[in-house]
Formats: C-alpha cells, structure tokens, sequence
C-alpha cells in the first residue's frame, strides 16, 4: 500500500500565532502515528515560520515511525540535517516570500551543488529525495546527483482539479505528465513519492499511478482536523489511500 506521510507543519503555524507552546507539534505526530501515519514531515524553513529546530530535535527522539526533514539546499539547514539524522529529507526550493514551496527544484541547473549536499547526506545515512515538477529531465538530473527518491509535484494537478475537474482536458493532461514522470523514475530506480496539495477528492487518481511508495500531505489533513479531529483526518486520508490503492 502507498504509504502516508503527514505534514504537520501548520500546527506549528497556529503555535506560532501565540508563541505559547500550544497546539503541541509532538503531541500532534504521536496522535497521526496513532491514526496510521506511515511517517511524520515537517519543513524547517529558513525564516522559521512555523516549524523551529527543537521542533526537528523533539520529533526525532519520540518518533515510532518516520521523520522526513523537507528543507532547502542551503549550508545553514544541511547542518541541522546532518545533525538530527531524520530518516529522510526532501530537498525543496524555497523563497522568502511564498505562502507555500511554490514550484519543484530546478535539478538540471544546480547539479554540481546538488551532488555534493547529497552526498555528505547520504554519507550521514539519510535518504535523499528531491521535490520536483513532473519534468522528464527534472527527474534524470536526479538520478545523476545520486538522489535515492523523488517527490513529484501535484500542485498543478490539485490546482487544476478543483477549477476544470477531473474529467477536463487539462487536469488528465496534468496527470498525464505525472504518469509519465513517475515511469522515467522508476526506470531509473528512483523512489517515487508525490505530494502537494493532495486532498480527500483529488487523491484517488494519483494512488492509481503504478509505482508510487509514498505520499505527503498536509494542509487537507489539518483542515478536516479542524473540525472532525485529527485523529479521524488521518485516518480517513489513509483509507482513502488503501481503498484507491487496491484497484
Ligand atoms: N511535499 C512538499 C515537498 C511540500 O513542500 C509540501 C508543503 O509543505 C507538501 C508536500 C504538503 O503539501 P500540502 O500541505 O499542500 O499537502
């Protein structure tokens, strides 16, 4: 079955609002873990605006399960990377400005500092994944900087869901390229994961991808949260996932 990963980072956004401690991010993982979570991902950003480092430190020493570090490419937060160990992290561009990681990291461009962030992750016993548009080349650079996983972008897909709908020319033509993507992955042995802007109603269609290992989501598991109990979103968001996994 494909596995759940859930983004907890917009607890730690509403923490942040007050700054008192609550609603506790660990508390919150260890209720997912309970509902079925596969892993636990957060994002470290380089502003901090929700999750903090001792976020990162606290997740690492209760987690059951796993703990995927989504971060940027950059001196700063490899450190804390290489110091924590989370079992995996995933490279994302990041800006300053953005409401959320806007688009997939341009792989093909960077490839000689890729490579060696990479390798000294790798070296620490860190799975490596890059978050990337569903971009054939995007995803051989991948393969070429020793990447061990990649997480496809659905953001476009869940954008283009919700104006056209499922059945529209654009949204199978978006799906499509994830497919495509997703097989040039797993021809080059790449872990595939997807992730972005996944929700209960657009899920289905990307399970129905041969292949896919796991899937992070975030914001639709917060929000059902908000009014049905995070416990009862993850768990729904996982059975969702097995029910579409099977056919
Ligand atoms: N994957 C990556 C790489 C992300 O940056 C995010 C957003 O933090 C997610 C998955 C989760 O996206 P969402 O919150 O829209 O489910």
């Amino acid at each position: 079955m494909i596995k759940l990963g859930v983004n907890i980072d917009h607890i730690a956004t509403l923490r942040q609002a007050r700054r008192e401690g609550a609603p506790s991010v660990v508390e919150a993982a260890l209720v997912c873990e309970k509902a079925g979570a596969d892993g636990i991902t957060v994002h470290l950003r380089e502003d901090r605006r929700h999750i903090q480092d001792y976020d990162v430190y606290s997740l690492r020493e209760i987690l059951k399960t796993k703990l995927n570090l989504e971060m940027a490419a950059t001196e700063e937060v490899v450190g804390v990377a290489l110091d924590v160990k989370p079992d995996s992290v995933c490279i994302v561009p990041e800006k300053r400005e953005e409401l959320t990681t806007e688009g997939g990291l341009d792989v093909k461009n960077n490839k000689e500092t890729l490579s060696s962030i990479i390798s000294k992750l790798k070296k620490a016993g860190i799975v490596v994944s890059i978050f990337i548009d569903a971009d054939l080349e995007q995803v051989s650079a991948c393969s070429e900087v020793g990447a061990d996983a990649v997480e496809l972008h659905t953001g476009k897909y869940s954008l283009i869901f919700k104006e056209s709908g499922s059945s529209s020319r654009e949204c199978k033509g978006e799906l499509k390229r994830i497919t495509e993507a997703s097989k040039e992955a797993l021809k080059r042995k790449l872990i595939l994961n997807a992730g972005h802007g996944l929700d209960y109603e657009n899920v289905g269609q990307i399970c129905k991808i041969h292949g896919m290992n796991e899937f992070n989501i975030g914001f639709s598991i917060i929000s059902k949260a908000i009014f049905d109990g995070l416990q009862k979103a993850v768990f729904d968001m996982r059975k969702l996932i097995q029910q579409n996994s099977n056919l």
